[in-house]
């Protein structure tokens, strides 16, 4: 993970989370974009959802770190395993682009290196969270 990136990813999160609407937009795109996402989340409270996505965010970039906050990370891939909320892996792949293209619409400064940044931050996390399936 380098420095770059951690800034690039940061300084992006904070100009997009400048608007509230930004993860309600991730949400409204990822339930549209798959049949078994939204019914997946038939039951859920979205605004609740959209606050816990952003601390999580956080969460999934200390995959490939030695911190505490890996203990977190472990705590979600469970919560979305196969024996819990049942995420099959090929859907982290969908949040990721949909997170990308939200990021896309509320970034003034989105441009590729930054769309990289992002991919590049959370892979490691998402890696994980498939292996934990
Ligand atoms: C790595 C990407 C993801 C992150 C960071 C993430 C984050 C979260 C968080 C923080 C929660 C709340 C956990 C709790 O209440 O204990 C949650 C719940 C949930 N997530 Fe994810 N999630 C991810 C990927 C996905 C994917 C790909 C799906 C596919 C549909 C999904 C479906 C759900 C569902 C259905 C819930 C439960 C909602 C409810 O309580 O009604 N998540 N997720």
């Amino acid at each position: 993970m380098d420095e770059r990136d951690i800034e690039l990813f940061n300084d992006s999160i904070e100009r997009c989370s400048a608007s509230p609407e930004f993860l309600r937009r991730f949400y409204t795109l990822f339930l549209a974009s798959s049949d078994t996402v939204a019914k997946k989340f038939e039951h859920t409270d979205l605004r609740k959802q959209a606050s816990l996505l952003k601390a999580s965010l956080y969460i999934m970039i200390t995959a490939s770190g030695e911190s505490d906050r890996v203990v977190h990370l472990e705590r979600l891939a469970k919560r979305h395993s196969r024996a819990e909320l049942d995420i099959k892996p090929e859907l982290y792949d969908l949040w990721l682009d949909r997170l990308v293209q939200a990021v896309g619409e509320f970034d003034p400064m989105f441009d590729a290196e930054i769309e990289a940044a992002w991919r590049r931050m959370l892979r490691p996390g998402i890696d994980f969270m498939k292996s934990r399936y």
